[in-house]
């Protein structure tokens, strides 16, 4: 293990960059560096899932969800195992992070540093075999495990409604139009878009662009895959929870590159 010391101060409010793009468009372009959460941390820093991470186990330990001695677990193929093992370790609790065998060696490596203990998939079996291994590893002793699941944890969207969100409108002193986002879990989207939503009354117009594939992860990084744009416009209706309602319109046209990893 490194000497890193973990900051949960240096999670949220990272910076807008303005790109100069060469395309014809009036518009003003701003890519938020996410990198920024966690800066310092080894193996390339932060994330944005460092923002779900703190998310996720703030939102556990106000439920009483996470008992002190009890070891967090999460399947991931990417940057959301590295967070959650710094945050849980820093934390105090034992961390387990089930991976496919063919993570980027970075990802590996910020995994192991920050004190966890993984358990390797063969990536020719597919992400699901990493989550029925996560479930099986939990069902041999439940009561000695949390996981914070980010597929369905209302804490991954809730903390970028609460908080990507609102610092994109703040530092656009509310002006902005458009959000796009790349979609893994689509936490991203679906609560930075709903929060933008609610804050510009439905002014910015919210687009996901994922990219799909049916590979496994191990091919997946070499074969072309089709890239999903959809568009989330806001029904004339709110929700019962007063919550903005999304509904998706969708594009699909072909790409070369494959899905991201959470
Ligand atoms: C660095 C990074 N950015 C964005 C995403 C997508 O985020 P989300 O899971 O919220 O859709 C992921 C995961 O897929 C990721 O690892």
């Amino acid at each position: 293990m490194s000497e890193y010391v973990v900051d949960e101060s240096t999670i949220f409010e990272t910076p807008l960059l303005e790109l100069d793009l060469d395309i014809e468009s009036d518009a003003d372009v701003y890519a938020k560096a996410e990198w920024f959460n966690l800066y310092d941390a080894p193996h390339g820093g932060g994330s944005i899932k460092s923002r779900i991470a703190k998310g996720m186990l703030d939102g556990a330990e106000e439920r009483g969800d996470l008992d002190p001695g009890v070891t967090v677990i999460e399947p991931t193929s990417g940057n959301t195992g590295s967070e959650v093992a710094r945050l849980a370790n820093a934390r105090g609790y034992d961390v387990e992070i089930v991976m496919p065998d063919n993570a980027a060696g970075g990802k590996i490596d910020a995994v192991r540093d920050a004190g966890a203990e993984i358990h390797f998939v063969d990536a020719n079996l597919g992400y699901d075999a990493v989550i029925e291994r996560c479930e099986e590893i939990i069902a041999e002793d439940p009561d000695a495990y949390y996981r914070p699941n980010q597929y369905e944890n209302p804490d991954n969207p809730g903390t970028h409604e609460r908080t990507t969100a609102r610092e994109i409108y703040e530092a656009t002193d509310g002006e902005v139009t458009h959000f796009v986002a790349g979609v893994g879990t689509g936490g991203t989207i679906t609560g930075t878009g709903r929060g933008l939503t609610d804050l510009t009354d439905g002014a910015a117009e919210i687009v996901a662009s994922s990219r799909t594939s049916s590979s496994t992860p191990s091919t997946a990084s070499n074969t072309s895959s089709r890239a999903t744009t959809t568009t989330l416009t806001r029904t004339t209706s709110r929700s019962s929870t007063g919550r903005s309602t999304l509904r998706p319109r969708t594009r699909t046209t072909e790409r070369g590159r494959s899905a991201s990893a959470t």
